[in-house]
């Protein structure tokens, strides 16, 4: 009789491979749901970002600290180098109409590991200058909720920084081609670990909302519009490009301040969130696969 954890591992091997972000977004992934461990200062009291969750824009304005955990990844613990860090918008300015996409974020490379914390993650620590600094998410006042998601990437000896990005300033980290910048710099198209919230700066969601993961805005308010060209919710191989426009704005939420200031944002016209249907997908095969074992068991 197989034992109980040979029946796991087998429908571990059979089942689905999740990554974070989900495929469905066709951008890059982490694979075997290696999570990055976000976590907001938060003024004291330490906030650790959920998949999928969905905040108002006042917790994540703050650079959040990074961490890696090697018990959860063979690849994670056994490299020894460093990594360079990404954090990206795919949905400025509107998700049903990303022209910027995507917004950098955050840049920055040489990242090296910490000591090891008590819960078995090792901290992301900066040795160098951030190539392009933290900047909080600033969706704009009439934008369904925006993704944001945070990626770390092996940064092996054959990284080279390519010059084509080169000084991002203020304006100028719009329609980042994500792509191009991970085939430049070899850093490849799989992320040694990652993690992916939401933001909206709807009138109708609090600043300080903190939604479960995949969660949304009672109200409906806050989702992310999946209809109209992007985002991309097709069954992804290949991962996702910047678009073409080239438009100036200097944040996703560039004009937004004296944009909208009704309650009745056009994105609260949303259909369901795909991060909630993911999130759901996820939950429901990793319930039938916990059934599925525990059938196995009953008759073995
Ligand atoms: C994902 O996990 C499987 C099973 O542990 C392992 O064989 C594979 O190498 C892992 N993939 C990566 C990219 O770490
Ligand atoms: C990393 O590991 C390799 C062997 O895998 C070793 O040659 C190298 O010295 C190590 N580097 C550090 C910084 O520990
Ligand atoms: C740090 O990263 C930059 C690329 O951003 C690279 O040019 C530089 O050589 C690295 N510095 C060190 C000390 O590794
Ligand atoms: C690390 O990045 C922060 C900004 O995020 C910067 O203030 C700090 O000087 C950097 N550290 C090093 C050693 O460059
Ligand atoms: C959110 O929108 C308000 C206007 O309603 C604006 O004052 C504020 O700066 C925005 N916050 C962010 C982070 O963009
Ligand atoms: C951003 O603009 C600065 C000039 O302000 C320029 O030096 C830099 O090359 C630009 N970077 C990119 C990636 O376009
Ligand atoms: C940023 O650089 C771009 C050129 O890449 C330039 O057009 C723009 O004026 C610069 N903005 C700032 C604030 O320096
Ligand atoms: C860069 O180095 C890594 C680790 O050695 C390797 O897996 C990868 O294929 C290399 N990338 C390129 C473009 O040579
Ligand atoms: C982004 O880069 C990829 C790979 O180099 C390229 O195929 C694609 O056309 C670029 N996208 C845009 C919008 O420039
Ligand atoms: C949001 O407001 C801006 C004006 O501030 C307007 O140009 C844009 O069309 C609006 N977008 C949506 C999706 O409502």
């Amino acid at each position: 009789m197989l034992s109980f954890s040979a029946l796991s591992l087998l429908f571990l091997a059979v089942g689905p491979a999740l990554a974070i972000p989900p495929p469905d977004f066709g951008f890059p992934e982490a694979p075997n749901d290696t999570a990055l461990a976000v976590t907001f200062p938060n003024n004291g009291s330490p906030l650790v970002v959920a998949e999928a969750q969905l905040f108002g824009v006042t917790i994540p304005s703050q650079e959040p600290t990074v961490a890696v955990d090697p018990s959860r990844s063979a690849s994670i613990a056994s490299y020894n180098g460093s990594y360079t860090l990404l954090m990206v918008d795919p949905d400025a300015r509107y998700p049903e109409a990303p022209t910027s996409r995507f917004i950098l974020h955050w840049l920055q490379t040489n990242m090296t590991t910490g000591p090891q914390a008590a819960d078995g993650t090792t901290q992301l620590i900066n040795t160098t200058q951030p190539r392009a600094p933290y900047r909080g998410p600033a969706p704009p006042t009439n934008s369904s909720a925006h993704r944001y998601i945070l990626y770390a990437f092996f940064q092996h000896e054959n990284f080279t920084f390519p010059p084509a990005f080169e000084g991002y300033n203020a304006t100028n980290r719009t329609s980042f081609n994500l792509t191009d910048f991970l085939d430049q710099s070899n850093l490849g198209q799989t992320a040694a670990a990652a993690m992916y919230y939401f933001a909206s700066n709807q009138t109708g969601v609090p600043p300080d909302f903190v939604a479960a993961a995949g969660a949304t805005y009672p109200s409906g308010n806050g989702q992310m519009i999946t209809a109209g060209p992007g985002p991309s919710i097709a069954p992804s191989s290949t991962p996702a490009t910047a678009t073409a426009s080239a438009t100036g704005a200097s944040s996703e939420g560039s004009s937004s301040g004296s944009g909208s200031g009704g309650p009745s944002a056009t994105g609260s016209a949303a259909s369901a969130s795909p991060s909630s249907d993911a999130v759901k997908t996820r939950a429901g095969l990793g319930v039938v696969m916990i059934a599925c074992t525990l059938i196995v068991l009953t008759f073995a």
